[in-house]
This record gives C-alpha cells, sequence and structure tokens, in this order.
C-alpha cells in the first residue's frame, strides 16, 4: 500500500509520516519544504499547482492531506492568502485524487469551524458536536468549511470516500516547539488567553492514530469528526472556565468536569479513536 501524506515536513504531517512509517506503510512526502526527517521520499511541490499535484499522487493508494498554513487569520491580507493556499491545495488535491482513480482521502480540517476565536462569540452549546453546524468566523475558518464543502460534492460526483479531521490544537511533548506541552502551565494564571479556542488540544501523536484509522475506516461518504484529547488544559472546571469566559449562561452537557469542549464521540464511535496522550503525562502539577 503506498500512501502519500501532504505537508509531511510540518508539524501534524510529519507525526503522520512518523507513525506510517512505524507501521510499515509506503509513504511518500508532498511538501513545499524538505522534511527534517529523511524516513521517506519527498516530492518538492507546491499543492496551488494542479499538475504537479497531478504528478505527485500517481500511483498512491490513499492520500492524507496535511499541507496548509495553520495559522489562522486576524486582517484582510492574510485571510486571502490562507484562503487561496488552503482552499485550493485541498481542490487541486481532491480533484487530482479523482484523475488519479484514488478513492480515500484523510485531511485536515479544524475545529475553527465552530466559532474560532471565541474573544467576540458565544458557543450556542458546549461540548462542540458535529451535528451542531458551523459559524466559521475568519478566512481560515471559511476554507475549512469550504473544503469540507468540495470534499461533500467531490463524493458525490466521484465515489472518494473524505474523512476529514476537526483537529483541536495540536501540541507536542517536546520543549523546542511553538505548540509545546511545556507551555500549558503559563495559561494556568490566565485562563482567557485560552478562550480562543475553548482551550481544548490534541497530541500530534494521537492526531497519527486518528489518521491511521480514518485511513482503514470503511466509511462511503464524505464525514467530519472531531479528533481532540478528552481534556482540557486547564486546572479548573469548565463551569468555572464559563463563567469567567462569556458572563452568560452557555447550555452545556460535558461528561465530566474538565472534558474536553470538542466531543469525540462520533471519532469514538465509528473510527474506534481513543486518545492516549494528555498533557498530565508530560507536566508535573
Ligand atoms: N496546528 C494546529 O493546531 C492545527 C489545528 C487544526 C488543523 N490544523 C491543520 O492541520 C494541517 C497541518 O498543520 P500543521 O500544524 O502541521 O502545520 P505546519 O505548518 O507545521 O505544516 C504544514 C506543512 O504544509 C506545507 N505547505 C503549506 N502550503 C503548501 C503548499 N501550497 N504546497 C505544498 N506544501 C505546503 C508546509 O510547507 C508545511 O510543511 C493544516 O491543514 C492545518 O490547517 C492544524
Amino acid at each position: 500500500m503506498k500512501i502519500c501524506v501532504t505537508g509531511g515536513s510540518g508539524g501534524a504531517g510529519g507525526a503522520v509520516v512518523e507513525d506510517l512509517i512505524a507501521r510499515g506503510v509506503d509513504v511518500i512526502n508532498i511538501d513545499l519544504r524538505k522534511p527534517g526527517h529523511g524516513i521517506c521520499p519527498h516530492i518538492e511541490a507546491d499543492l496551488l499547482d494542479y499538475g504537479a499535484v497531478r504528478q505527485a499522487v500517481e500511483g498512491a493508494d490513499m492520500i492524507a492531506h496535511f499541507a496548509g498554513n495553520p495559522q489562522p487569520d486576524f486582517n484582510f491580507a492574510d485571510g486571502a492568502e490562507r484562503f487561496e493556499n488552503n482552499t485550493l491545495s485541498c481542490f487541486n488535491v481532491f480533484n487530482a485524487a479523482a484523475d488519479a482513480g484514488i478513492k480515500k482521502i484523510v485531511w485536515a480540517s479544524s475545529e475553527t469551524v465552530y466559532g474560532f476565536p471565541f474573544e467576540n462569540n458565544v458557543p450556542l452549546s458546549v461540548p462542540c458536536r458535529e451535528s451542531d453546524g458551523i459559524r466559521p468566523q475568519n478566512a481560515y475558518a471559511i476554507s475549512k468549511a469550504a473544503s469540507e464543502f468540495i470534499a461533500a460534492e467531490m463524493h458525490k460526483l466521484y465515489g472518494i470516500s473524505f474523512i476529514g479531521l476537526r483537529l483541536s490544537n495540536v501540541l507536542y511533548p517536546v520543549r523546542d516547539h511553538h505548540a509545546s506541552y511545556f507551555l500549558i502551565p503559563s495559561y494556568w494564571n490566565d485562563p482567557l488567553s485560552r478562550k480562543f479556542n475553548l482551550w481544548s488540544y490534541v497530541d500530534c501523536r494521537d492526531v497519527a492514530k486518528a489518521t491511521w484509522l480514518a485511513l482503514n475506516a470503511e466509511i462511503d461518504g464524505a464525514e467530519v469528526f472531531n479528533i481532540a484529547a478528552r481534556d482540557t488544559l486547564m486546572r479548573i472546571e469548565n463551569e468555572a472556565l464559563l463563567e469567567m469566559a462569556f458572563g452568560e449562561p452557555v447550555p452545556q452537557d460535558f461528561a465530566f468536569p474538565r472534558a474536553s469542549f470538542l466531543d469525540i464521540s462520533k471519532a469514538e464511535r465509528l473510527l474506534g479513536f481513543a486518545p492516549e496522550h494528555g498533557w498530565s503525562d508530560v507536566i508535573e502539577v
């Protein structure tokens, strides 16, 4: 089995590449940048170039599409760049897969479709569930929502099975990373600093595990799944966080007081996803 991973030179895609290689899968990384690792062949390509994408995916059985700009935008110029890069990359990868006869794509959508940033936007209810509908608030989130739409339409056109992983903020169990677990204690004295994504996160190794499960899931359609750790990255309970952050009642239905604001029960039920890692394995309280 040959799997093309796009964005395998980056954080989440790199974790997926490592995991697939450890499972003995034949992997090709397609990315603008050379990877820090040399564990699989790399094709240097810009996913905005359809011809290059079509050539790169030839011969693959499945695609794990993780290339993209992961930074949400806070002004119109950044928004335009984000929308173009992330939406057109998805279109080109999905379209090339259709032409190459590839029938399975797992790709990185985002929790941001639910209403990130939550600074001026009160969630309708929590935890966020896939059945809730979406309220994207910026170009990054609109591009993920648009890509979910593209996947749904391309499924109808070409019968490709798409699994969009609505990833929470991806964290890494290492010190020298801008999204390191070791930054978490700095949020505890200022809970509002993480209000923007409702205090949720996911471990990069669990992203890789979810991707593997999704690649192997027998799901016919274009589905989306929340992928997050079980808990929040805060020590205080959700009720107190909500009161502090919104000052008005938000309907809540948590399985336990520090449960993630992203509900993962759909991924548990249909993919067999069970997050294995969390900040408390790494950070001493
Ligand atoms: N990091 C997060 O917290 C987070 C959360 C939700 C969703 N996501 C999504 O997950 C995916 C991966 O995010 P990440 O954090 O690993 O980002 P990253 O920046 O670490 O890696 C992304 C990789 O994609 C490549 N890339 C970007 N645009 C490209 C293009 N046009 N052609 C070829 N390669 C291109 C980059 O070179 C980079 O290596 C993105 O789609 C992102 O939107 C990330």
